[in-house]
């Protein structure tokens, strides 16, 4: 039986890492590409991060590198890498830099391959910023018909970025105009941070996912990330307990694992803002305003607990 395409644009990033192990242990699905848009840390690493994961992780994928800056953004922002992704964007893990080299088009253009390649089924994920996908947006005005699900890690009905407090979600928060030009374009599966603040992990299911990484040298890289997040949610009491992006990768693959209602969401674009990339889900849509986005309100945490300790599993007796 033929495999459902899939494409990860990421900015890894400890979660994004999650999110593409997850995506290549999954039965019945093909990683087509995976891209890289600036975000968790600056393009530079979030660039080398893509190239060494799709290594790691044994997936034959086409890796591109995207936008190295949002499309308007007109002051430094306040990376989370320090804290939650660690310097390297990986944790603690150092990587040797990768001996794969990246696709010669850009990933607006690769996505725009892949989705025409798919006629119809590939199902495109994106769990950074947007800047990617409103540029291929731009460059492939027909994208949107030639997917067959658009499924993003951000949003929600409260923040954990932002300039003046948080009222954001960070992936929307880095490029608010690229989130604006995407809710207006396309039909969008939103797995913000209600749901994956719903699926956090205890440290009895971190400490199990450790488990089952199992003490071969060969699954080192989940086993190393798994301990600096570990580390990093017990110890420093920061949110690596929350992995969003799997959640957002597995609501798609796992169907029931997460409830989506229809909305409409929009955006608060103007840079500086105090409420500066702060989404609005409104359910009700009094005005008459279009479905725009299928927004996740209920996750199963047992289901994804479970899931993410099978994909530690995963790797230890695979590679
Ligand atoms: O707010 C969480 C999101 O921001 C995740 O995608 C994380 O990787 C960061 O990109
Ligand atoms: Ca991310």
């Amino acid at each position: 039986m033929n495999k459902i395409p899939i494409i990860i644009d990421c900015d890894p990033g400890v979660d994004d890492s999650y999110a593409i192990a997850l995506a290549n242990a999954a039965p019945g699905y093909e990683i087509r590409a995976i891209t890289a848009v600036e975000g968790n840390v600056p393009a530079s690493l979030t660039r080398k991060n893509v190239l060494c994961l799709a290594e790691i992780f044994g997936i034959d994928c086409r890796v591109a590198f995207g936008a190295d800056r949002p499309l308007v953004r007109n002051y430094e922002i306040d990376r989370t890498a320090e804290h939650v992704h660690g310097q390297t964007g990986l944790g603690d893990i150092v990587l040797p830099p990768p001996s794969r080299k990246p696709d010669d088009k850009p990933a607006w253009d690769v996505i725009y391959e892949e989705a025409v390649k798919a006629q119809g089924n590939l199902i495109l994920f994106a769990t950074g910023p947007l800047t990617n996908i409103a540029l291929a947006l731009r460059a492939h005005p027909d994208l949107p018909s030639l997917l067959s699900r658009f499924c993003i890690m951000g949003g929600g009905t409260f923040g954990n970025s932002g300039a003046y407090g948080k009222k954001a979600e960070f992936n929307i928060w880095v490029d608010p105009a690229a989130a604006g030009e995407v809710l207006e374009k396309m039909d969008v599966y939103m797995v913000g941070l209600d749901a994956t603040h719903a699926c956090a992990l205890t440290p009895a299911d971190m400490n199990r996912m450790r488990e089952l990484c199992g003490t071969s040298p060969k699954n080192w890289f989940l086993r190393s990330l798994t301990e600096f997040a570990i580390r990093n949610s017990e110890e420093l009491g920061m949110d690596n307990n929350i992995i969003h992006d799997a959640l957002a990768v597995a609501s798609m693959l796992y169907p029931g694992m997460v409830t989506f209602e229809d909305c409409h969401v929009t955006v608060e674009e103007r840079p500086g803002a105090e409420n500066e990339g702060q989404t609005y889900v409104d359910f009700e849509r009094k005005n008459g305003e279009k479905v725009n986005c299928h927004f996740a309100v209920k996750a199963d945490q047992a289901a994804f607990a479970k899931r993410m300790g099978e994909v530690c599993r995963y790797y230890a007796e695979k590679i």
